[in-house]
């Protein structure tokens, strides 16, 4: 049920492959500061971006896409989108730090947003963020999804806390 595509103003969405493991490594996968909030500690190995590529690749209920700029051809971050359940979408972002604040995140969760709502069988479509990830949350409410509620000790996010986190819920039904 996955668009094998995506494509907004700036960026073209295709599916990721083992031969972007270098640009992921190289311009994301190792950074503390852009791994924080994630569910993944950062890489210290080639080895684990391309097995985290292998992983990503042959998971049925989720496609992962690079954000791939439309003026240099240039990877700078990846979007997967999650199909939990028939009726509903969830998605996970991360964007390579040199290209925060610049609306991209939005732009492209806008654009999956709108196509999961146009989607015949697809009635919801959210996610969560660790409470702390204030980016991420505004990321979501500019996007117009309705923060539904607190989480408690939702997940784990091994870089902040050996504990689990506590997540706001957000989503935009139709
Ligand atoms: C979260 C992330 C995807 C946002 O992408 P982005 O393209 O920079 O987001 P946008 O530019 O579209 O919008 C970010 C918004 O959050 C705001 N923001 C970002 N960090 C903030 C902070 N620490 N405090 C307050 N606001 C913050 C920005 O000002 C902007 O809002 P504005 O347009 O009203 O000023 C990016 O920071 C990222 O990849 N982070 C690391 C990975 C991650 O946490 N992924 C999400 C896991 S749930």
């Amino acid at each position: 049920m996955f668009p094998e595509r995506l494509e907004t103003a700036r960026l073209m969405l295709r599916p990721i492959a083992p031969g972007d493991a270098a640009a992921i490594f190289d311009g994301y996968a190792q950074d503390p500061e852009v791994t924080r909030f994630l569910t993944w500690r950062p890489h210290v190995a080639i080895t684990e971006t391309e097995a985290h590529i292998a992983r990503c690749q042959v998971e049925a209920q989720s496609k992962t896409y690079v954000l791939v700029g439309k003026r240099d051809g240039k990877i700078i971050g990846s979007f997967a989108l999650r199909h939990p359940a028939p009726h509903r979408l969830g998605y996970g972002y991360v964007l390579a730090r040199p290209f925060w604040g610049m609306g991209l995140m939005t732009e492209v969760l806008s654009h999956a947003t709108q196509w999961a709502l146009d989607q015949r069988d697809i009635w919801r479509i959210g996610d969560v963020c660790d409470c702390e990830n204030i980016g991420s949350a505004r990321v979501m409410e500019k996007v117009g999804l309705e923060r539904e509620g607190l989480l408690r000790r939702w997940i784990m996010h091994p870089n902040v806390s050996s504990e689990p986190r506590d997540c706001f819920a957000y989503a935009r039904s139709r």
